[in-house]
């Protein structure tokens, strides 16, 4: 226990300092539980901070956030509230228990000692506590006998009914077999593997299911393990029945999650499920992609990418294995993908399309022209849309490498000049 208890002194001092001045004022025990213990134990890093209070958890929020001079925004239906502007993120809940009305929906919760409050988690593993209020030892309570569980590499559930109450624990032990390297013992697979069965998914909204199903695939570790064990435990089929994930799909993704770490960083942040679902949606029609992105509550703005990205992909794949295409057609259709759709591309193995792929990466994409619009406002073009379509052509005509930059300014104008001859015409 002696490593543990150094690394507890590393939360920051003040902070611990604050939770023991509050907690001995208002006397109530405080606890670091979840998480923050868990990894502790497994990794020695220290990730979120999770506190539970035995008294008013928001009573104690409130007065920790005017000793630290942060704000303290209550949950109060939960017992809960959030600690913001310290740099980190606090989370401060009463303890309790829950009681969940109907499954899949969210729980009524009731003040509870902390043994009880423990009980009601998901996993074992989540159930370390370490007393913060007291100050040293930091002693480690177990009362799950979850380091015991972590020694044998175990995801274990605390009752029966877990993953029919929330099916989403489910989904979060995939995530924590990646993570933490533990695997779900034979009564959670069998427990798992029944609530999916009875149709424990049914009832679970849109928002939660896409949250956890995107968590799960965020392209940290082998996402590759992760899909494959949602599909041994038949959780594709809560998506969408039709979706199918073969051997040699998981190897693509595996590969484009290598290939996307070594792409030039974007300002867009890279996300993993745009990395699998334009291979999932290789296996359905028009109609069940559009279930599936209704079943997922797909938010507006992602649901056209999502709804196209295969077919975006497979347009790209057929331009760029075509022996007559030219520079600029591949940028044309490289150029409105994302980062991880160009990820899938360079890791499909086929020769004509990783070589174009890698030479729009490295000369093609980065073309600029030295021409201007000004340039051609001041060479006497009406200012309007044709100088838009006139760069966009000589651009074209660069990647091409039908002219050279010192010829931009000519074939912009004869451009300008062909289109409003054209329009004469009309
Ligand atoms: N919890 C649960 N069931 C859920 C979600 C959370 O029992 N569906 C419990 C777990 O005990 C968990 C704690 O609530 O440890 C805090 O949840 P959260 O912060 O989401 O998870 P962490 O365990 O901290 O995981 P991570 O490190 O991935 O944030």
């Amino acid at each position: 226990m002696q490593l543990l208890e150094d690394r507890a002194r590393r939360i920051d001092r003040d902070l611990l300092e604050a939770i023991q001045q509050v907690s001995q004022r208002l006397g109530y025990r405080v606890y670091l539980v979840g998480g923050a213990p868990r990894d502790l134990v497994l990794s020695g890093r220290l990730g979120d901070f999770d506190l539970v209070v035995e008294g008013e958890g928001e009573e104690f929020a409130r007065a920790l956030a005017e000793v630290l001079g942060g704000t303290a925004r209550m949950h109060s239906r939960f017992g809960t509230a959030e600690l913001k502007g310290l740099g980190e993120r606090l989370d401060i809940a009463t303890a309790r228990t829950e009681c969940y009305g109907s499954p899949a929906a969210l729980p009524e919760v009731e003040p509870s000692p902390l043994t009880e409050d423990l009980l009601r988690r998901d996993f074992s593993v989540n159930t370390l506590a370490i007393e913060l209020g007291e100050g040293p030892p930091y002693e480690v309570l177990d009362t799950c006998h979850a380091l015991e569980d972590m020694k044998n590499g175990r995801l274990r559930v605390l009752h029966d009914d877990s993953f029919t109450d929330d099916p989403t624990r489910i989904l979060r032990g995939i995530r924590f077999e990646s993570r933490l390297g533990l695997r779900l013992d034979d009564a959670a697979e069998r427990m798992a593997r029944a609530a999916v069965a009875d149709g424990a998914f049914d009832a679970l909204s849109g928002d939660r299911l896409r949250r956890e199903v995107f968590r799960l695939l965020e392209p940290v570790g082998s996402i590759e393990s992760r899909l494959s064990r949602l599909g041994e435990l038949g959780l594709l089929s809560i998506l969408n029945p039709g979706l199918r994930l073969s051997g040699e799909d998981l190897i693509w993704i595996g590969r484009a999650a290598t290939e996307l770490e070594g792409l030039p960083p974007d300002t867009a942040e890279v996300e993993g499920w745009r990395l699998v679902f334009p291979v999932l949606y290789g296996s359905l029609d028009k109609r069940a992609g559009e279930e599936t992105a209704d079943r997922l509550s797909i938010r507006p703005e992602d649901r056209d990418w999502l709804l196209g990205s295969r077919r975006d992909l497979d347009h790209a794949i057929e331009v760029l294995r075509r022996p007559s295409s030219k520079p600029h057609e591949i940028d044309r259709v490289l150029r409105p993908l994302r980062r991880e759709q160009i990820a899938l591309l360079l890791a499909l193995g086929d020769p004509p399309v990783v070589q174009w792929t890698r030479r729009w990466l490295q000369e093609l994409r980065s073309l600029s022209l030295t021409l201007t619009g000004q340039e051609l406002v001041d060479a006497g073009c009406a200012p309007g849309p044709s100088i838009g379509r006139a760069l966009v052509a000589t651009r074209e005509a660069r990647l091409d490498g039908s002219i050279t930059a010192e010829g931009e300014l000519q074939f912009a104008l004869s451009e300008l000049k062909s289109e409003s001859r054209k329009a004469g015409r009309e």
